[in-house]
């Protein structure tokens, strides 16, 4: 049986409320495990610890005990630098906000992520250029006549599309979202999540949404809930 791309085991996080002896248990045992090429919607009421759980997937921040396996490494053995790598090469973030270089291209901010790290680069040798990729993906999106321009020219929807491309420019195994259509009309919120459906499929890419919308979470393979710090199976 193949090792499933993400295995979560026993995970908590607690954080210490300021000055107080008591501490709030966010995350309260959470086990999970994510095939290869699955899609997965998280939902869950605000304040449940969906943005806290992501970070913890993501090497953004470290359980408080319990364990995280990527493609069955154990990331709690890996110091920061080793973490940040994993996270470059193998992880991909889009959020509600782009955080898009304002001062860049959006060519230039798709391939930023691959000027980090010489393992990046040797990753790509194996397949496309970095800058044919992100031409090519760019283009998958609707966006390639709007490869020079700056983000402040660009839609909401369309600095989403951008921002989705990047996460996807260093080919990861895994790509997190946390609310990405949050800051979307229906309009575009409806084409950003057809797009994460299609590229999902395309692109091989195993995806995990946080998300409010309905409609995004059902377009998902599977949906869970995240409330009082628990994940359980969650109706389509
Ligand atoms: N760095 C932190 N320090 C203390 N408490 C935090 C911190 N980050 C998040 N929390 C608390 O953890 C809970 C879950 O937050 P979050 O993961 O952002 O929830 P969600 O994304 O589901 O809205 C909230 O009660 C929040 O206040
Ligand atoms: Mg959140």
């Amino acid at each position: 049986m193949p090792v499933p791309l993400l295995q979560l085991i026993g995970v908590t996080k607690r954080y210490a409320a300021a000055g107080a002896a008591d501490s709030v248990n966010v995350l309260d045992g959470i086990t999970l495990e994510v095939g290869s090429g699955e899609s997965l919607a998280i939902v869950g009421p605000s304040g449940s610890g969906k943005s806290t759980l992501l970070q913890i997937i993501g090497t953004l921040d470290r359980p408080s005990s319990g364990q995280v396996l990527l493609a069955g490494k154990n990331l709690a053995v890996l110091d920061d630098r080793e973490l940040a790598a994993v996270r470059n090469r193998q992880i991909g973030f889009v959020f509600q906000a782009h955080y898009l270089l304002p001062q860049c291209s959006v060519l230039e901010n798709v391939l930023a992520p691959t000027l980090a790290g010489a393992q990046s680069t040797t990753r790509h040798q194996q397949g496309e250029l970095p800058s044919v990729r992100a031409q090519r993906l760019l283009k998958r999106v609707g966006l390639g006549g709007r490869l020079h321009h700056r983000p402040g020219q660009l839609s909401g929807g369309e600095r989403q599309r951008v921002a989705v491309v990047r996460a996807l420019i260093n080919q990861p195994q895994l790509v997190l979202a946390d609310e990405p259509t949050g800051a979307l009309d229906h309009a575009a919120a409806t084409a950003l999540g057809q797009l994460f459906v299609e590229l999902n499929q395309e692109e091989g890419v195993t995806l995990i949404v946080v998300t409010h919308a309905v409609t995004l979470a059902q377009r998902m393979g599977r949906v869970m809930r995240l409330e009082d710090g628990r994940l359980s199976a969650a109706a389509p």
